[in-house]
């Protein structure tokens, strides 16, 4: 099977851990039936300095024709805020990419990283945040009136909602969750009210699945108090931008953290999470587990091979028992010798023999 992957490396340590991505994917693609292309996009802000622009035309027309797209980060701490970061609405918007698939599981060898007590996460982490990726805060209409006031408007088009919400639902039953909640803040928000209504309508259509509504700041403790008993979660922009993050950490890193921004009808993009980290980059010491876990849900949702997913992440798990990057390395390491403190190239490679050895069975 012949795919056309367009790689955007990006900003900060974008490049650092997309370039263990790419171990991975070249390994499939020599252990496998897999033909990867690789074509390199650029964008960010290092290119908006060179050019003028954050998304080169000729970058998003090689966007929109791949299979698959493969995002590191954006961001740099020299540009005003928001320069660089534009891209990401721009790609968001312009692929119409309306699904945010984010993932938030606990592997086993990091259950003692978790920040929780135990009690708390008996059963694991396994958390599927569903965030609306178009409409809301993001659509961007307002600005700075004057001197003294700031205008930012959330829009919501009915359109928007269903699609997301009809996602939701479909992803709850395909995944054999027995119950889905909605987040929303319907005692203050019209978009809310909105959206809980399609919510509870299209939810008829599931009389199996249990529905559960949260106001956002209720759903917040949820997350610190029962986490193993979440599913699938389904929100609107910003709010699963904020618990996203807060979800995250439950894992041990935002380093871990995996997305699927997705257009079912088109060309879908995948990323890790965490940013551009300029605080780190160059080091060699990012996690590239979140963007090789971004290449886990590139073959699930983007070329419908779960079961390459699973060899992907059965080799993160391996890995995981032995070997850790600095993020995900333990408090208290006399307790742990025989886990070995690596970089960023070394834990790519670690993984990729991983796959290596799974994929020539
Ligand atoms: C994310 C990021 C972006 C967002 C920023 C960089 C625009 O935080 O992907 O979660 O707010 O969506
Ligand atoms: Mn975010």
């Amino acid at each position: 099977m012949e795919k056309k992957i367009a790689i955007a490396k990006g900003d900060g340590i974008g490049p650092e851990v997309i370039n263990e991505g790419l171990k991975i994917l070249k390994i499939i693609s020599q252990y496998s039936d897999y033909e990867l292309k690789f074509v390199e996009t650029p964008l960010g802000g290092e290119v908006y300095k060179q050019t003028g622009t954050n998304l080169p035309k000729s970058s998003f027309e090689q966007m929109k024709s791949s299979d698959a797209i493969l995002f590191g980060a954006i961001g740099l701490p020299d540009l005003p805020q928001g320069i660089a970061e534009s891209a990401i609405l721009k790609m968001r918007q312009g692929l119409d990419l309306y699904i945010n698939l984010r993932p938030v599981k606990l592997y086993k060898p990091l259950f003692e990283i978790c920040p929780l007590k135990p009690e708390f996460y008996e059963n694991g982490i396994d958390i599927s945040i569903i965030r609306e990726n178009t409409e809301g805060l993001y659509s961007r209409i307002g600005g700075i009136v004057n001197n003294n006031t700031a205008v930012n408007s959330m829009i919501y088009t009915r359109k928007a909602v269903e699609r997301i919400i009809k996602y939701a639902y479909k992803y709850a039953s395909r995944k054999g969750h027995s119950e889905i909640i909605s987040v929303d803040k319907a005692n203050m928000l019209a978009c809310s009210e909105f959206w809980r209504e399609i919510f509870l309508e299209e939810g008829k259509h599931y009389p199996n699945l249990s529905k559960k509504n949260f106001y956002v700041d209720a759903f917040c403790q949820w997350l610190i108090r029962a986490p193993s008993s979440i599913q699938t979660v389904v929100t609107e922009n910003m709010f699963g931008d904020i618990i996203s993050d807060e979800a995250a950490f439950l894992t041990g890193s935002l380093g871990m953290a995996a997305s699927a921004n997705i257009n079912p009808d088109g060309v879908s993009l995948f990323e890790p999470i965490h940013g551009s980290a300029p605080d780190i980059a160059g080091r060699n010491i990012a996690n590239p587990i979140g963007t090789i876990l971004s290449c886990k849900l590139m073959f699930e949702e983007a070329f419908n091979d779960s079961k390459m997913g699973e060899v992907i992440e059965e080799s993160v798990v391996t890995a995981l028992k032995t070997h850790r990057t600095l993020d995900i390395f333990p408090r208290n390491p006399q307790k742990h010798e025989k886990l070995l403190k690596v970089t960023c190239s070394e834990m790519g490679t670690i993984i990729g023999n991983e796959l290596k050895s799974r994929l020539k069975k």
